[in-house]
């Protein structure tokens, strides 16, 4: 640790770039990451996968991987804040240049965010900053908008609000169900989110302060990957 508190940060051009995944379900994300790792598409490493959720589908994919997993249960600690320091030192313990939130259901405490500052990306399945929260496909369509999407962003301490680097636009149709938009946003999470983690492992994304550079330029607005079927 330094005297600012943080962990020393390693210069993200690392190749490989050491990651660690936190999730809590399915894994889908953490899947594509690791497809594109192991076929030399992503220039990344997964250290280690880490669930809140003994259960989570996704510990036996990255197993499936030769994945390190752990698991983590809340349940097993007094409170948030004792579990976000265990929790921080088992990520810094593999000394990840990123840390992956995957479907990682659990709000983070300030100190876990203050340690790997600029270093944590997350994957929302919403246009940020519409629909922060849950259930963001049911909100789209009660609202009856056009247009959905995700957003994969730097994680800072306000909750699905860090600046956004990509997302991916779909269009609702007038007969999509929860289930049919989920799936639609998935598979676009699965373009955005290794491209927004190929970026940073190669030196050309970064945040500092709360501003994101791509390419040594401020970031004004994020990439739009326009996913709808005209
Ligand atoms: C993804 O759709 C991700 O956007 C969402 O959880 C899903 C995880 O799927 N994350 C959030 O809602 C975070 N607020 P996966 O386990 O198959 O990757």
């Amino acid at each position: 640790m330094t005297a600012q508190g943080r962990d020393p940060q390693p210069a993200s051009a690392r190749v490989p770039l050491p990651i660690v995944v936190l999730i809590s379900g399915r894994g889908s994300n953490m899947r594509a990451i690791a497809e594109r790792a192991r076929d030399g598409r992503l220039p990344v490493e997964v250290r280690a996968v880490i669930s809140d959720k003994p259960q989570a589908p996704g510990l036996t994919i990255a197993q499936s991987f030769g994945i390190t997993t752990h698991t983590l249960a809340p349940s097993a600690y007094v409170d948030r804040a004792a579990y976000d320091r265990a929790l921080a030192e088992l990520v810094a313990s593999y000394e990840p240049a990123l840390v992956v939130l995957a479907g990682f259901m659990r709000i983070l405490s300030a100190e876990f965010v203050e340690r790997f500052a600029g270093r944590i990306m997350n994957i929302h399945p919403s246009l940020l900053p519409k629909y922060r929260g849950l259930h963001t496909h049911q909100r789209v369509l009660e609202a009856g908008d056009r247009e959905h999407g995700a957003s994969v962003h730097f994680v800072t301490q306000e909750l699905d609000g860090g600046p956004v680097i990509i997302q991916a636009l779909i269009d609702v149709k007038p007969n999509d169900t929860v289930d049919s938009l989920s799936a639609r946003v998935q598979r676009q999470e699965h373009i955005i989110y290794p491209q927004a983690i190929e970026w940073f492992a190669q030196g050309r994304l970064a945040m500092e302060g709360e501003r994101v550079y791509l390419d040594g330029k401020p970031l004004a607005r994020p990439v739009v990957i326009d996913a709808r079927e005209h």
